[in-house]
């Protein structure tokens, strides 16, 4: 398995050492457009090997496109990330060109290629590559839910006073503040639902907690968070490659599932060799259509920006 990361930066050097760490790959080769970059976080990475205990081979190149030929996998994470205050929507001017050409890029030299898409706003990053990319639908995956559902997770735990590994929930349709949709009503401690254990002012903390989760950590870093999306993007790929076939929400284009059409938007799926093997629908409420509606007709706002 060769997978590709575009852009060294905070999330794509954490991508390549979690994927490095599993040692479930032969390849990982690192792509970023400042000059040496790729090429020192690479090095700095395989000098880990020896201690971490991987034999998956870490390369960098500037921009050399015909380094990454034969990509099973490729992680974007080029682009600018939001400064605080920032909403992820800010975002797109800049990333939309360079997320555009790195994906011709990637194509180019692995047509067969299935591409993870992770610079924001990524919903419509994912949809702008869906749109510029020539690829089949299944092998174009938003990275948005996977790590969303982590931040659910680790707030249910915080206010049941649990272990994480108690616990279980995930978070669907936009990656935004406002258009994420922490399934309260399916998560549970142990298989039971953790309304029977938490006062409506606790869900309602650990709902806005989740929302914001990421804004939160902008505040907090100066810019957005690596260690957590680099891990669930490693799920992903690890999804992929070893065929699990695991649920993991991500950001799918949809056509007609959940009331939508023609959007990229949060849903659980199967994930495997295929990249998508289907989308899983679950019964949602009627407050909850809602909430996945109205976070449909914000990313399709943010989508009518782009330019093909
Ligand atoms: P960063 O600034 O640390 O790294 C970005 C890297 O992309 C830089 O090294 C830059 O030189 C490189 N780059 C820029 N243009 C390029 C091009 N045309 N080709 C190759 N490389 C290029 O930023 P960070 O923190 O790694 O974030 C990256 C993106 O991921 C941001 O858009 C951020 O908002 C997004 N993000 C998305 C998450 C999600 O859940 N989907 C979670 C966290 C970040």
């Amino acid at each position: 398995m060769k997978v590709t990361v575009v852009g060294a930066g905070a999330v794509g050097a954490s991508c390549a050492e979690y994927i490095a760490m599993k040692n479930f790959c032969s390849e990982v080769v690192l792509v970023d457009i400042k000059e040496g970059f790729a090429e020192g976080k690479a090095m700095d990475l395989m000098q880990t090997a020896s201690l971490n205990g991987f034999d998956t081979k870490i390369t960098g190149t500037t921009g050399d496109y015909s380094k990454t030929a034969g990509s099973d996998v490729a992680v974007i994470t080029s682009g600018i990330p939001r400064k605080p205050g920032m909403t992820r929507e800010e975002l797109i001017g800049i990333n939309a060109g360079i997320v555009k050409d790195v994906t011709e890029n990637l194509v180019k030299h692995s047509p067969n290629v299935i591409i993870i898409v992770v610079s924001n706003p990524m919903d419509t990053m994912a949809y702008l590559v869906h749109k510029t990319s020539g690829l089949p639908k299944n092998k174009i995956i938003g990275m948005g839910g996977a790590l969303d559902s982590a931040r659910f997770k680790y707030r249910l735990a915080e206010a049941l006073g649990a272990p994480i590994s108690d616990v279980d929930g995930m978070v669907i349709a936009a990656h935004s503040d406002t258009g994420m949709l922490p399934l309260l009503s399916k998560a549970t401690r142990n298989g039971v639902p953790v309304t029977a254990f938490l006062s409506e002012e606790q869900q309602a903390y650990v709902v806005e907690e989740t929302k914001v989760g990421g804004a939160t950590l902008t505040k907090l870093l100066g810019t957005s968070a690596w260690y957590a999306p680099g891990a669930a993007v490693s799920v992903m790929v690890q999804a992929i490659a070893c065929d699990q076939k695991k649920m993991i929400p991500c950001s799918l284009m949809l056509d007609g599932e959940y009331g939508q059409s023609d959007i990229c938007l949060g849903v659980p799926a199967i994930i495997g060799k295929n990249g998508v093997e289907s989308i899983v629908e679950i019964e949602l409420s009627d407050a909850e259509k809602e909430k996945f509606a109205t976070a449909a007709a914000a990313v399709r706002e943010v989508n009518g920006d782009l330019k093909f």
